[in-house]
């Protein structure tokens, strides 16, 4: 079967590029460039930091209700009978919809076996899943009223460890098993007699927690109908990908629909999809003539709105003396949760090194927990868990720098796409600068320390594969006193995403980039652009707006050229000015008599297929340093290089800021985070901040450098910007495991690294 595609890139690929893309998108490579690069001040900071932002949990309507949900407290049940009399009599309750409501049916989980779930499901698949929802006039009394729905339930046996769930015997979830779709296999060369020929073989299974993706602005929807249309103001990376989801749910046209998203606070690929909250909304809000509101406890979004998800994998890799890496085999299993999704990826396993002879075989299983969602660089941390700590093994029995044994097998084509050239391909640069900014081969002869503070270096690997999705199409206004507005479709999910359109408007149009506006995220107003995932919306987007920033330019010459009664070839544009080849006049855009006249010009831009043949992906190598106490098992990050190769720097701050960000989260993946399931009950035991530790700036290393390798790659799109914020992610915990090995001389395989996990590494290699 085929799975909701949160993991594969494919169908974001070349051929569903636009054909017809204006001749402006075609614009020539940029050389050097002024504005775009620069430490540009997010043109949205103060509103964020100054609390003047407001978010989706911040609108409020003329009379708006809130919503409270009613959740199943067993991981595996059936609804046997709902009881509303009691609820229905509480103060404020003006609707109540449960698993017996007609609104309940509303199909969810669609996969090409059909629909997984409904709206409200009586059969309740982990602890948290939704039963009931209610709109009161305040949020207390919603939650009062939702304690008041009486619920019994026909109690079934569960599973909540991964590995039980796919044994014939175990609990199943769905009519069809916990596996229902087959194990895939990826493979090329020959395996087995590459194994034959090896000088080294490194042989080990790993295990990844589950991660919670913990945006700090948690899941919730506004909805309000206007005249047979409704509106929705919603958390997410993509107002389309809702709006669509939800005209589909509520058989809507798309046109009655709108979705909008002004500021966003995190979603790392929690918030891509429809979530039951809006619908709650939408449907409560008709049934009650009012607006409503659906915010979701932060308990909910640890359980119901993603993860990434737990893997085990295996990896067989070999290699000959001389360091060529001759093969990997690979299975990797992955927890669904409660629905199928696929949850592991083994990409950069197919992709990372050139090696001729590879297999890996995927599966996924259904579990009684939450969901599983796409979460930055799905399924690529844990390859590079399994994957980089193998080659620090290998590159050990070959008695290699593991610098030096990657360097040796660095991919000059993607040998998963048919042999396609990269337009660029930075992994050798990230290692030897990474490296060198590092100080890696001074580090390496340094003595062992003594004493009970034991420290330690490794370094790790990583690309991201998607080159981003087909098409954006963004309008550009010129105004008549020389501002500009921006006009895209696209989520600013806390990237800087507006920050850099702008910059791309005063780097094109010349433009101060205090005097462009941005307007996004809302499908009434908004042009067309993919969600703001998969590392795309730089590369998508800015084509677009650079291309319709283009699109301006040449009437707004035009203009000047007839206004000023001088030839449009002794005309450039720069700094908001008209300048004149040999006169030191300048017009500024205000000054035209004819640009006011017209009130506007207006460009529309639209991005050029990708290069066809060829592929831009992103590369990154991360080195880290740790100290590991031995007595107490405590691990700290001390010292940290992320070199990046993601094309052009678009703006210097929110590069670093993106990749002090991913190793953030890298660290958490590596050293704290866990989602922990009681295994007699299914609950989640780590609902909370307390029991669920994501890192803080105390945990991250004051030392911390970030390397951007700007390639000047002119082919990948044209702005030259490759993506930046997964790929900044994927290697990190692997580079810490790695340092940890260093530093202990054990090796711990299971994330995360734990101090308990450091003590039994410590013991079973004799110390104590
Ligand atoms: Mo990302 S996990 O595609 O937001």
């Amino acid at each position: 079967m085929r799975e909701p595609n949160i993991y594969g890139s494919d169908t974001l690929d070349a051929e569903l590029a636009p054909q017809f893309a204006p001749a402006t998108s075609d614009l020539p490579p940029w050389g050097k460039t002024t504005v775009v690069g620069a430490a540009v001040p997010r043109i949205d900071g103060h509103d964020r930091v100054g609390g003047t932002a407001i978010y989706t949990r911040d609108i409020a309507l003329p009379g708006m209700l809130h919503c409270a949900i009613v959740h199943s407290p067993h991981a595996h049940a059936m609804v046997k009978r709902i009881d509303t009399t009691a609820a229905k009599a509480m103060p404020g309750v003006h609707a109540i919809i449960t698993c017996d409501s007609p609104e309940a049916k509303i199909p969810w989980i669609l996969t090409n076996q059909g629909a997984f779930s409904q709206l409200l499901d009586p059969h309740c698949r982990y602890e948290g899943e939704e039963v009931a929802a209610i709109a009161a006039e305040t949020p207390l009394q919603a939650a009062d009223a939702a304690r008041m729905i009486v619920v019994e339930y026909d109690v079934l046996p569960m599973v909540v460890n991964y590995e039980v769930a796919t044994k014939p015997d175990a609990p199943k979830l769905h009519a069809v098993g916990n596996q229902p779709s087959p194990a895939r296999t990826s493979q090329r060369g020959d395996v087995e007699a590459a194994f034959a020929k090896a000088d080294a073989v490194v042989e080990r299974t790993f295990h990844t927690s589950c991660e919670m993706h913990v945006p700090l602005e948690v899941h919730g929807s506004v909805a309000q109908w206007d005249s047979g249309k409704l509106e929705v103001w919603d958390s997410t990376q993509g107002v389309y990908a809702v709006r669509d989801s939800l005209a589909l749910a509520l058989k809507l046209p798309l046109s009655s629909v709108r979705v909008s998203s002004h500021f966003m606070g995190g979603g790392f690929g929690g918030k891509l999809e429809l979530g039951k909250y809006t619908v709650f909304a939408a449907v409560l809000a008709r049934m009650t003539g009012r607006a409503v509101k659906c915010v979701l406890t932060r308990e909910d979004t640890l359980r119901s709105v993603g993860n990434r998800p737990a893997n085990t994998i295996s990896i067989k890799a070999a290699a000959r003396k001389d360091g060529t890496l001759l093969a990997l085999d690979a299975t990797l299993l992955g927890a669904s949760g409660a629905y199928p999704t696929g949850a592991t990826s083994s990409y950069m396993l197919l992709d990372l090194y050139t090696c001729a002879n590879v297999r890996a075989v995927e599966s996924s299983v259904l579990i009684n927990a939450g969901q599983a969602r796409a979460f930055r660089a799905p399924g690529y941390p844990q390859a590079a868990w399994a994957l980089e700590q193998v080659m620090d093994e290998l590159a050990g029995k070959l008695g290699m720098d593991p610098v030096e044994f990657r360097l040796k097998n660095i991919p000059v084509v993607s040998q998963l796409r048919s042999g396609q050239p990269y337009t660029s391909t930075g992994l050798a640069d990230c290692l030897r600068d990474g490296a060198e900014k590092f100080g890696w081969a001074a580090a390496r002869k340094r003595p062992a320390n003594k004493g009970h503070v034991k420290r330690g270096i490794g370094i790790a690997a990583g690309m991201w594969g998607s080159p981003g999705g087909p098409t954006a199409t963004v309008i550009l206004k010129l105004y008549a006193d020389g501002s500009a507005n921006v006009n895209s479709g696209a989520a600013d999910i806390g990237t800087g995403t507006k920050t850099i359109f702008a910059q791309v408007v005063a780097e094109e149009l010349g433009v101060p980039v205090e005097r462009v506006s941005v307007e996004n995220a809302d499908t009434g107003t908004t042009q067309y652009a993919p969600s703001s995932g998969g590392s795309q919306t730089v590369l998508v987007t800015t084509p677009a707006v650079r291309s319709a920033a283009a699109d301006v330019k040449t009437p707004l010459l035009a203009l000047a050229a007839e206004e000023l009664k001088i030839d449009v070839d002794k005309l450039t544009i720069r700094d908001g000015n008209i300048e004149i080849a040999g006169d030191t006049k300048k017009v500024p855009f205000s000054a035209l008599r004819s640009l006011a006249q017209r009130q506007q010009l207006v460009g529309v831009g639209r991005r050029a297929p990708h290069p066809v043949g060829k592929v831009g992906l992103p590369f990154a190598a991360h080195f880290a340093e740790v100290e590991v106490n031995t007595r107490t098992g405590e691990v700290r990050v001390v010292r940290y290089v992320a070199a990046q190769d993601s094309g052009r720097v678009m703006n210097a701050l929110t590069f670093e800021n993106q990749v002090l960000g991913g190793v953030t989260m890298g660290i958490g993946f590596g050293l704290t985070e866990q989602r922990v399931l009681d295994r007699q009950t299914g609950k989640l035991a780590s609902g909370s901040w307390h029991d669920y530790k994501i890192p803080t700036a105390m945990d991250f290393p004051v030392d911390f450098q970030c390397v951007p390798i700007d390639l000047q790659d002119k082919e990948c799109n044209s702005v030259g910007a490759k993506g930046l914020g997964e790929p900044a992610t994927i290697p990190a915990a692997a580079a810490i495991a790695n340092a940890v090995c260093n530093a202990i001389g054990a090796r711990i395989y299971d994330a995360p690294i734990t101090p308990a996990s450091i003590v039994n590494a410590l013991a079973s290699k004799g110390g104590k």
